[in-house]
């Protein structure tokens, strides 16, 4: 009986004694100094770098977009203006896709190879020697997947040169290298407009680049200026260049690609008015010439005909140009409750982490060094 009644007080001491911690009273300055410093440092990443950087007590969510970009501007190829054939290119012409993609490719420079038709014919060398005289072996041995296929015959390529017979798209394309300055140097004039329509999901927020404050005309004679029309959807593929650091008629020779930029990001506790679209400019490709081995954008395409006879040619082009990628990024925060508490809750136990860090930093010096007579109290 006694023992199961001291057993039961025991059980009930144990779960309802009221404990509390004593609380160490150092009187000492310098701890009580580095203490109330380490809280202030605590308290001012609170408000400086959580609240104010950070924006902690706002919930954020990513954009999602599309763009459609539509391309216009006319050229005349370099060198045909004062000929007798003029050479016009349009829209249709040089901006490949079509279909105002958020990735295009505006043509600046090209090789054309007009009039081909699938027969035999000698393949293309650059050097003066004749490199077929063993053409039995020779031209046969040499398996290649360019520029056709090898018939085991060596014929005349000129007077002086001959080289190994192929059945292939005749003549061969003479490709040395791009035109030393763009054929379609009014590329640098053609404007481009780009329509984005942006929506943070979670807020319920939509917008366009194209704000209600933009009127039709001037939307019909403007063109985007970073510092003066900073929000004109039309932009001169020359300024996008320039505005990337880089020449345009440079980078027109060998083609490269050049990234569009736009950021959303934005503050949705402040006006929603106050959420504008920011444009940027950037080339993407490594243009460093001296470690690049092939600089430069190009891609071959043809365009195919049929005589009334039923034969087939075709002009082959190797394009050199330019590909422009609109890319749309961006993070908008709102407040939100959340947050808020988890961040501020974590704050608090860091400031109270400092105290007993500090507290067992104290006691580890006591017992290096006694103190003859700290003062102790039971908290309250
Ligand atoms: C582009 O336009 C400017 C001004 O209209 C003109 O001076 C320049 O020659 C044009 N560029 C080309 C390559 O045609």
């Amino acid at each position: 009986m006694g023992a199961a009644k001291s057993s039961c007080q025991g059980f009930l001491h144990y779960a309802f004694d009221y404990e509390t911690p004593k609380t160490l009273v150092v009187p000492s300055i310098a701890a009580g100094v580095v203490f109330r410093f380490t809280q202030l440092l605590i308290l001012l990443y609170l408000v400086g770098y959580v609240c104010i950087v950070q924006k902690a007590y706002q919930d954020t969510d990513s954009v999602v977009s599309t763009v459609t970009t539509k391309v216009k501007g006319y050229a005349v190829i370099k060198g045909s203006a004062n000929t007798s054939s003029p050479q016009f290119r349009d829209v249709a012409d040089y901006v490949i896709p079509p279909q105002g993609d958020k990735s295009f490719f505006v043509v600046t420079n090209m090789i054309v190879t007009t009039n081909q038709k699938v027969s035999h014919c000698p393949e293309v060398r650059y050097f003066q020697v004749s490199y077929c005289l063993l053409h039995v072996v020779y031209c046969v041995a040499m398996v290649s997947s360019w520029p056709g296929v090898r018939t085991g015959r060596c014929v005349n390529y000129s007077d002086t040169v001959q080289t190994c017979q192929v059945l292939s798209w005749c003549p061969l394309e003479e490709d040395t290298g791009p035109n030393k300055e763009a054929l379609i140097d009014a590329a640098e004039n053609f404007t481009l407009l780009i329509k984005n329509s942006v929506t943070y999901p979670k807020f319920n927020f939509h917008r366009r680049n194209i704000m209600p404050h933009i009127n039709s005309s001037y939307l019909k004679t403007c063109v985007f200026n970073s510092s003066t029309d900073p929000h004109c959807p039309i932009f001169r593929l020359k300024q996008i260049v320039s505005d990337a650091g880089e020449e345009f008629q440079v980078m027109a020779v060998e083609g490269g690609v050049l990234g569009i930029l736009i950021d959303w990001t934005c503050d949705l506790d402040l006006w929603a008015s106050q959420c504008l679209p920011k444009y940027s400019f950037r080339r993407l490709d490594d243009n460093n010439k001296s470690h690049v081995l092939a600089p430069g954008y190009n891609f071959r395409f043809a365009k195919y005909y049929k005589s009334p006879e039923g034969t087939e040619s075709r002009t082959l082009i190797k394009a050199y140009g330019i590909r422009f990628e609109v890319i749309v990024f961006g993070t908008a925060g709102k407040f939100s409750m959340l947050p808020t508490l988890v961040n501020l809750g974590s704050t608090l136990t860091f400031l109270s982490l400092v105290s007993e860090l500090i507290i067992t930093l104290t006691q580890l010096g006591e017992l290096a060094n006694p103190n003859p007579n700290p003062i102790t109290r039971t908290a309250s």
